[in-house]
Order: structure tokens, then C-alpha cells, then sequence
């Protein structure tokens, strides 16, 4: 392995929603104290960074990712000082720390928007997307918003008699990249985090930047789609160029991993430029739904190969996250823990960066939210519930009752039971990352995909002489491999240590040690 691997492609990434993780002050939602309390366990788990969710003054319209100020902290989570101190302990026990950067839209309680909507003469009027209505009244393309369903991506603003633009919600106007002094704006707020200290940025919907300024209207089969979806435009390329080369000018390898919510799919290669755009970046959502099939995986990573090779690109991989149904919930493995085990091998044994959402590793399902406490517009509560801290109720949420119900099985799904199990799906993800980290072919090796049985994925990690086989049968029946070699790992713990028989049950994965 070569020691100069940049930390972020061997570093296992590990996303806290901040509203969900832990609560330190008892009011139901969680916030920065309660995480630093809980940095330990982290540590004790054995990822290498935290992705933080943004914890930025807000309006909260979408939770966060309406940013009324990018240079602080809403008092909800703490302060910038506390912030600080979070940084400093996470940096201490070796973990690296990234914050959201929501670069394409503000709060329209940020001071700009407010500034720039009081009046067509305004300075800061062409900081977002202002544009005449149709001499019928309609706005000025048929562009859809990402959410609520079905509405549209432009609103009028009655007092100056013309639309803004929103790829999200009304209340998250999108900023105009092709004007200078928004560039400028927003590379000083990355500025401002990486003085202090921060290791980089997850850039949200980092593809919608750049606008394709004559607004034309989305055809068949996109025109009933979130414009968001099927948005490309050529200077985001140019203005992630420039954000790569301010990252890269810091020193101590910062970096950015942007949000890609692409069609066509293969598009989302075109991110990581020739190696000057994005460090990584996500393939969403193809890659998330991606169904439990053998042959789709196979087809997934050799896509990737294809697709990043030529570019020099290092993949991403992603099971779950704050915008989508659980992998537990979406995969339909309710009945046992199964699938979801395999699936974290999957996760974890692949060649590229692994991306945990907080939770998965407890086997969470999402929540199942009564229609009174359904609070996101966007309809993602299921996955935003709280982490069950310990097993007793409230487990772990002292004071006003969390923000969002529990996951099912709170109790048995907690830290406390399931840190003290050694047959739990914490203790193998702990098992998981330690392996991955203590072994280089899987870490950093190269990859290559291997003949298999029906319903079952297999590819090679290599790292000069050793060799390692990951085996996944996604099938409902056994399968056999005539793969040789001692199992170093099982999802469901059987056959450790022993020579691999060549059965694989269903639903379960395999590392085999090969040379
Ligand atoms: C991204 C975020 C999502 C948010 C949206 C708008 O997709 O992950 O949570 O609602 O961008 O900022």
C-alpha cells in the first residue's frame, strides 16, 4: 500500500444528523454537546471522520439545509465555540471532522435574499435568480421543485411582481453562480471553516450551481421530475475547479465530497474532473437504491471502474443517509438482521470510501412516524430517529421528549444492548472497520470482480501477495463457490478462522483469505 494515500480514500466516513445523534441539554433535539460526549464511542466503533449535517442558524424549513447564516452556529446545536471544542476533541482521538456545505441555495431569511428581494434596484438583486413572469403570468419555465411534491420551482414575489427561482422549497432561494460576488461570497465562507480548522466540506446538491440562464423547459420524460434531477450545466465544472484549488491551497489534505443527483448516471463521473474537481463525490440516487441483486451490484461496480478509471476517480459507497429510506427498511430484511449484515460487509469490503449513516450500524429501521409528528415536507422523518442511546427508556433522550419517534425495538437496538453482545450487528461493524483498517488489500488494494453462482457477488481485494475474496449471496437459496481460502470474516459469524467450506447461505457475506 503506498503510505501517501491521501487519508480521505482510506478513511471510513461516518454522517451525523445532528438533530438525531445525541442530545447534551435534555430539550428533544440533539446537539453539539451530546455528540462530543459520545466521541468515545466512535473511537471505541473505529470510524475515521464525521460528516456533520449542517448545524447552522436556520429557519429550519428543511431541518438545516436552509442556511440563514454559513458563519455560525444555531443555539439549537451550541455555539461556534463549542463547535470549536468539538473539533479540537475529535482531532485529539484522530478523527477528522467535515461540515455540510449547502452552496447552491440560502434561507430566505438569509440576510442576503432579504436584502436582494426588497427591491428590483436592490445590490444584492442579482445574487439570486429574478425573472420576469410570462405575459400570461406563468413563471418562466415548467421547471418542478425537489419538494413538496408537485409544485413548482418558481415563486412570485407579489411585492416586486417577479418569480425567484428554487430548486427546493420556496423558502431555499437558489443563489446565481454566474455572478462573481456570490463566488466570492461563498468561497469566503469555506475560507472561514477551514481557518478554523475544519478537514472539508459535504457539498450539497454541488451539481445545481451552475444554470443554464434561458430557462428552458424540461421535455419528456423529465418534465415531470425535480428539475434538480436532470440539471446539468457545463460552469459548474468551472466553479468546482476553483473551489478544488482553495480546498487544496489549506494546508493538511482538505477536502470535498460533493452531493451528484445525476441522469444520465454516468454523468456524476464528470465531477471529479481530471482530478481537479471533487475529491469524491456521492452517486445519488442511483447508487442508494440500488436493489439487493447480485447481478445489479456486479453491473454498479464494474460501472464505477468504467466510469472513474479513466479519471483517476476513487468510488464512494452508500447505504443510507438523512434523505432516504434505511437500507434495513428499504432492502425488506425486517424479519432478521441478515441482510443488513451482508449489506455492511458489502459496504465496507468494496473498493472506494465507505459513507455510514448514524444508526445503521445498530440495524435501525426507519421510524414509523404517526401523521401528527410528520414534520419534513420532503417526507424523510422514517430515517431522521433519534439513536437509541441505552436500553432503558427514554434511552438516553432525557428531558422533553426527542423530536421524532424511535425506530422500532429502541431497547434492543441501543448502544448499551448491543455493545455488550458480541453476536450484534455494532459488533460487527466494529469487527468490520477494524479488519479494513488493519488490512491494507482491503483498505486500499486493488479490485477485481470474480465468476460467481447466480445470486451471488464476488470480487478480489489485492495488496502485492495478499489476497483477499469477498463473497455476497443475495439469493434466497444456498449457493456454492469453489473459492479456496480460510474465512476471515462472516456476516453471520460462522465458520471464522476455518477453511471455507464452499456453501454460502442466503443473505450472507464472506471474506475469504486467499494468499
Ligand atoms: C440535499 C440534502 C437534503 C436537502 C436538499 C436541499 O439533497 O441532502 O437533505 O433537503 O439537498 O438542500
Amino acid at each position: 500500500m503506498n503510505p501517501d494515500t491521501p487519508w480521505w480514500q482510506r478513511a471510513v466516513f461516518y454522517q451525523i444528523y445532528p438533530r438525531s445523534f445525541a442530545d447534551g441539554n435534555g430539550d428533544g433535539v440533539g446537539d453539539l454537546a451530546g455528540l462530543r460526549a459520545r466521541l468515545d464511542h466512535l473511537v471505541w466503533l473505529g470510524v475515521d471522520a464525521l460528516w456533520l449535517s449542517p448545524i447552522y442558524p436556520s429557519p429550519m424549513a428543511d431541518f438545516g439545509y436552509d442556511v440563514s447564516d454559513y458563519c455560525d452556529v444555531h443555539p439549537l446545536f451550541g455555539s461556534l465555540a463549542e463547535l470549536d471544542a468539538l473539533v479540537a476533541d475529535a482531532h485529539a482521538r484522530g478523527l477528522r471532522v467535515i461540515l455540510d456545505l449547502v452552496p447552491n441555495h440560502t434561507s430566505d431569511q438569509h440576510p442576503w435574499f432579504v436584502e436582494s428581494r426588497a427591491s428590483r434596484t436592490s445590490a444584492k438583486r442579482d445574487w439570486y435568480v429574478w425573472r420576469d413572469p410570462k405575459p400570461d403570468g406563468s413563471p418562466p419555465s415548467n421547471w418542478i421543485a425537489a419538494f413538496p411534491p408537485n409544485t413548482r420551482a418558481w415563486t412570485l414575489d407579489a411585492k416586486t411582481g417577479q418569480y425567484y427561482l428554487h430548486f427546493f422549497l420556496p423558502q431555499q432561494p437558489d443563489l446565481d453562480w454566474s455572478n462573481p460576488e456570490v463566488v466570492e461570497a461563498m468561497q469566503g465562507v469555506m475560507r472561514f471553516w477551514l481557518e478554523r480548522g475544519i478537514d472539508g466540506f459535504r457539498v450539497d446538491v454541488v451539481h445545481c450551481i451552475g444554470k443554464d440562464l434561458t430557462f428552458p423547459d424540461d421535455v419528456e420524460p423529465f418534465s415531470r421530475l425535480p428539475h434538480v434531477i436532470s440539471h446539468y450545466h457545463e460552469s459548474t465544472h468551472r466553479h468546482l475547479r476553483a473551489l478544488r484549488k482553495l480546498v487544496d491551497s489549506y494546508a493538511g489534505e482538505r477536502m470535498l465530497v460533493g452531493e451528484i443527483a445525476q441522469t444520465p448516471e454516468e454523468r456524476f463521473a464528470r465531477y471529479y474532473g481530471q482530478g481537479d474537481e471533487l475529491h469524491l463525490a456521492f452517486d445519488l440516487p442511483h447508487q442508494i437504491y440500488t436493489p439487493w441483486d447480485a447481478a445489479k451490484w456486479r453491473e454498479r461496480v464494474a460501472n464505477l471502474e468504467a466510469w472513474l478509471g479513466p479519471r483517476g476517480g476513487w468510488p464512494t459507497w452508500v447505504l443510507s443517509n438523512h434523505d432516504t429510506p434505511r437500507h434495513r427498511t428499504r432492502l425488506r430484511a425486517s424479519e432478521t438482521d441478515a441482510r443488513a449484515r451482508a449489506a455492511a460487509v458489502l459496504l465496507l469490503t468494496l473498493r472506494g470510501t465507505p459513507f455510514l449513516y448514524a444508526g445503521e450500524e445498530l440495524g435501525l429501521e426507519d421510524a414509523v412516524v404517526p401523521p401528527a409528528r410528520v414534520v419534513d415536507p420532503g417526507g424523510r422523518d422514517g430515517c431522521r430517529a433519534p439513536v437509541p442511546w441505552e436500553r432503558a427508556a427514554p434511552h438516553g433522550w432525557r428531558g422533553a421528549e426527542p423530536w421524532l419517534p424511535f425506530a422500532p425495538e429502541p431497547a434492543a437496538r441501543s448502544v448499551e444492548a448491543q455493545r455488550g453482545d458480541a453476536g450484534s450487528i455494532l459488533a460487527l461493524y466494529r469487527r468490520l472497520l477494524a479488519l479494513r483498517r488493519a488490512t491494507p488489500a482491503l483498505q486500499r488494494g486493488a479490485q477485481r470482480l470474480l465468476d460467481a453462482a447466480e445470486g451471488v457477488l464476488a470480487f478480489e481485494r489485492s495488496d502485492g501477495a495478499e489476497r483477499y475474496a469477498v463473497l455476497v449471496n443475495t439469493g434466497a437459496a444456498e449457493a456454492q463457490s469453489d473459492i479456496a481460502g480460510r474465512v476471515t470474516l462472516s456476516s453471520d459469524g460462522r465458520g471464522e478462522g476455518a477453511a471455507f467450506s464452499g456453501r454460502l447461505a442466503p443473505d450472507t457475506a464472506l471474506v475469504v483469505r486467499r494468499g
